[in-house]
């Protein structure tokens, strides 16, 4: 596991931006993994700078999603998919039909989840995730006592995961408790893992993630038992 640490969260951000395009560059067929949320927000716009300027094309990339919510109108401006669409997938060139995101509008969550799960398979697996992490050390919505073997499936999420999305609900709008999201396990297989947390109200959950051995208390704790990850911090979460 290593862990760089900048200066400041926009050097972070470029940094993390900088080793998806030296992947994609390197492997342009790239299966990534994306994350939501608003730290990957200066990459995602960075991303969409560097395909203005033609250094970055995501155009025989595919994209999986970590989650999204459940029961919450793909339309609706709170949606992992009109996120995505705002912060990414409305300025670059990765195909419709490439790009992943579970259907929060399912009819039937558990066979979204599994069909999901085979997508990711047929594609060849999860070549480069792009990770965040919540507060309480979630990963995806993968919350606290998450099981490290879970694959995609529909999650409760926990009171403190509520609280930190409340904002982008309108007062009185029912906000979903339950995603879907990618399962700890799914995650793990990934052939490399980056993690971008800035500032310092991330810096207890890094440093619990950081302590071995791994506990399902602290769902990115199980990075330990992944293949190749990197944290990317700024100064304020590194605590220096
Ligand atoms: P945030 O969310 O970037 O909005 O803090 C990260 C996460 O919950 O994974």
């Amino acid at each position: 596991m290593e862990i760089v640490v900048r200066p400041t969260a926009e050097a972070a951000a470029t940094y993390a931006h900088d080793l998806l395009v030296e992947h994609v560059r390197r492997q342009p067929t790239t299966v990534l993994g994306l994350p939501t949320g608003a730290t990957p927000l200066p990459v995602y716009a960075r991303l969409v700078q560097s395909h203005r300027t033609a250094l970055f094309s995501m155009q025989s990339v595919t994209t999986f999603n970590l989650d999204e919510y459940y029961g919450l109108g793909l339309k609706h401006p709170a949606s992992y998919t009109a996120y995505m669409s705002r912060a990414l997938f409305d300025h670059v060139d990765c195909p419709a039909s490439q790009r992943h995101i579970p259907n929060g509008l399912a009819a039937d969550a558990q066979q979204e989840a599994a069909d999901y799960e085979a997508l990711i398979a047929a594609a060849g697996g999860i070549d480069f995730m792009l990770l965040g992490i919540g507060r309480n050390g979630h990963i995806g919505f993968n919350e606290p006592g998450s099981d490290f073997a879970s694959r995609t499936r529909l999650v409760d999420l926990t009171p403190s995961t509520l609280a930190a999305n409340a904002p982008f609900f309108a007062d009185g709008e029912t906000q979903p408790k339950q995603a879907i999201s990618m399962g700890i396990g799914t995650i793990l297989q990934a052939r490399r893992i980056v993690v971008l947390a800035t500032g310092a109200s991330k810096a207890e959950a890094v440093r619990q993630s950081l302590e071995k051995p791994a506990k399902t208390a602290v769902p990115a704790s199980a990075l330990h038992l992944a293949r190749d990850v990197t944290f990317v911090l700024d100064q304020a979460c590194a605590g220096i």
